[in-house]
């Protein structure tokens, strides 16, 4: 599998769709696979929901709940409506495709789907890459709003049916970072500040892999969305990532989650070698479900992300907090987890030119080092050659260095499940995932360890938790 697609709530249960290739261990035609969960933790499978045929692959998408039947393929009844790219190939070499967006709806509660007669809905445009179609209610103008990739740019279009779009306005040209890939897999969507004033939009969009070792990432803008076009606060040229590390991509956040919830998932992958990755009898994983939340800042406004709250009832009770510790070069801590998947919390401060190695995984070499020199505050991640089957890809091994600035605290909080190591940084203002192969992980009771390698900190809080599911 690869992206999240149709991420939407409808009648107590989120759907999650994706793309499928159910005969083979690598990407091939591309399907809609299905689950659904009422808690986001644990789901259950449903039929493929969307097959290739003539049309074309059914390529990414996102889906809504037509609540007053605006399309009128639901008899007045409020139905569920997926928004997919038709992606046709039309000769042998690997430039020799279409792709036009198209509909599929359901009157069971996602259980069925149709593909809409009167496809397509936005017929290819004379240019290649032209797919994934999110699609959003815009209440303050009064439509229907589609953020389509198009080539290295995202097109919104207007609908006050669902069924004709009209072409609003194109961003992308000058603005973040472009590399040889093309823009992919477009969110937006509005969320209030928190310290600041009122709210802001999120044009989310995915980079995908250009010629560079990084691989495919994901940058948003933050800014003001008129119904029209899309304003973006911040120069042009200032890139925003929605996670540091390398898997995290093809990111999208649930159409009518409860309660005003910003809820997003991404594909816990990297096109540099997706199709490469130690199998299982399957390849591909989601993250874990994550809230996404704006806050205000010394350096503006910016995403910050956390675990979804759901994910506390799967933990073992939290242990005792300890007495803050404090540490000098050479003294190390030590924690012992039940079993493989765990949740860890870490908070530090160090004192100048200090140096502290943390490893989290099972092969007790260092994932992360925290440093405090005159450069400030710095966190470096690696994924490195010892680290469990990694030699299957030259671009698989990752060193990599977060500047955090001035200050002497930095706080963590991570998720290690089987095949993935999730750590979001200072409330989840930088977001750092991993996928991971040490063929330990799932052994019970392994070791979380703490180095001072330099200079004095203070250990306020380590704690690790098993996951008892
Ligand atoms: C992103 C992506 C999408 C496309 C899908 C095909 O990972 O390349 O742009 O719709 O995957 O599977």
């Amino acid at each position: 599998m690869n992206d999240p697609n149709g991420l939407v709530y409808f009648d107590g249960e989120y759907h999650l769709f994706y793309q499928y290739y159910p005969h083979g261990l690598e990407w091939g035609p591309m399907h809609w696979g299905h689950a659904v969960s009422t808690d986001l933790l644990h789901w259950q499978h449903l039929d493929t929901a969307l097959f290739p045929d003539e049309g074309g692959m059914c390529f990414s998408g996102s889906a809504i709940v037509d609540h007053n039947d605006t399309s009128g393929l639901f008899d007045g009844k409020p139905g569920l409506l997926a928004f997919y790219t038709a992606h046709r190939v039309t000769g042998d070499g690997p430039e020799d495709y279409e792709q036009e967006q198209c509909i599929a709806y359901s009157r069971d509660r996602g259980r069925s789907w149709s593909k809409y007669a009167g496809n397509p809905i936005i017929a290819p445009p004379g240019f290649r890459d032209f797919r994934d179609p999110k699609v959003i209610w815009h209440a303050d103008s009064n439509a229907w709003i589609m953020a389509l990739a198009c080539g290295q740019s995202i097109r919104f279009y207007r609908s006050a049916n669902l069924l004709d779009w009209t072409l609003a306005s194109e961003f992308g040209e000058g603005q973040g970072r472009h590399t040889p890939g093309p823009w992919e897999c477009p969110d937006l969507f509005e969320l209030p500040v928190i310290g600041g004033e009122g709210s802001r939009w999120v044009l989310v969009v995915g980079v995908g892999a250009g010629d560079d070792s990084w691989g495919s990432f994901t940058q948003y803008f933050v800014g003001y969305f008129d119904g029209e076009r899309f304003h973006n606060d911040n120069a042009p040229e200032q890139v925003l990532l929605m996670d540091e590390s390398r898997d995290f991509y093809a990111i999208q956040s649930w159409s009518d989650a409860p309660d005003g919830r910003r809820i997003a998932i991404a594909w816990l992958n990297n096109w540099l070698y997706a199709n490469q990755i130690p199998e299982n009898g399957w390849r591909g994983a989601m993250s874990l479900p994550r809230e996404l939340r704006l806050v205000a800042n010394e350096q503006g406004v910016r995403l910050a992300q956390r675990f979804a709250a759901e994910l506390n009832s799967v933990l073992d009770p939290a242990p005792q907090s300890a007495e803050p510790t404090p540490l000098s070069r050479g003294e190390q801590l030590q924690l012992t987890a039940q079993s493989g998947p765990t949740r860890g919390r870490l908070n530090l401060r160090l004192a100048p030119e200090s140096q502290v190695e943390l490893s989290l995984l099972p092969s007790n070499l260092p994932e992360l080092t925290l440093q405090r020199n005159d450069q400030g505050l710095r966190l470096r991640h690696q994924r490195q050659g010892e680290n469990g089957n990694v030699r299957f890809d030259r671009y698989y091994p990752h060193d990599f260095t977060l500047a955090l600035g001035e200050g002497d605290a930095i706080q963590l909080e991570w998720f290690i499940e089987h095949g993935s190591l999730e750590l979001l940084v200072n409330d989840g203002l930088y977001s750092l995932t991993s996928i991971q192969f040490d063929t330990l992980l799932n052994s019970a009771g392994h070791c979380t360890t703490l180095v001072v390698t330099a200079g004095e900190v203070l250990v306020d809080r380590l704690e690790i938790q098993s996951l008892k599911a």
